[in-house]
């Protein structure tokens, strides 16, 4: 048997803005150690190895605060504290079950577009 891949990687913006900036950023004073709560969360757990979190540059949900993709999945989750984390880990992570309270707005995250598609829209 090969060695397992992980079953979710759990990429969490990592981006902050520069000192001065007024642009919102995933990474302030009030945000900054959300990454490694989620690392050690999931080591306690004991399920860092087949849950790999990553730390991520900008995803392009500024405006939603502090926000980590799952995936495989798709899911988006914005507005970030411990709290939610911990949730996420529990019932989605580990239970199935995506947490829709924590889900990014479907205007911020609408269905994508296949590159194929987008091609075609261009014209090439
Ligand atoms: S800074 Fe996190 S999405 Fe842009």
């Amino acid at each position: 048997m090969g060695i397992p891949q992980p079953a979710f990687y759990i990429f969490k913006c990592e981006q902050s803005a520069p000192p001065g900036m007024p642009k919102p950023s995933c990474v302030g004073p009030n945000t900054q150690d959300l990454f490694q709560h989620l690392a050690q969360s999931l080591m306690k757990k004991g399920i860092i190895g087949t849950v790999q979190p990553i730390r991520s540059a900008c995803l392009n949900r500024c405006n939603a605060g502090s926000v980590m993709l799952v995936e495989p999945g798709h899911t988006m989750y914005a507005g970030l504290t411990k709290e939610s984390i911990d949730r996420i880990i529990d019932e989605h992570i580990i239970g199935g079950n995506v947490v829709k309270e924590f889900v990014i707005p479907d205007e911020l995250w609408d269905a994508p577009i296949m590159p194929a598609d987008m091609m075609k829209q261009m014209g090439r």
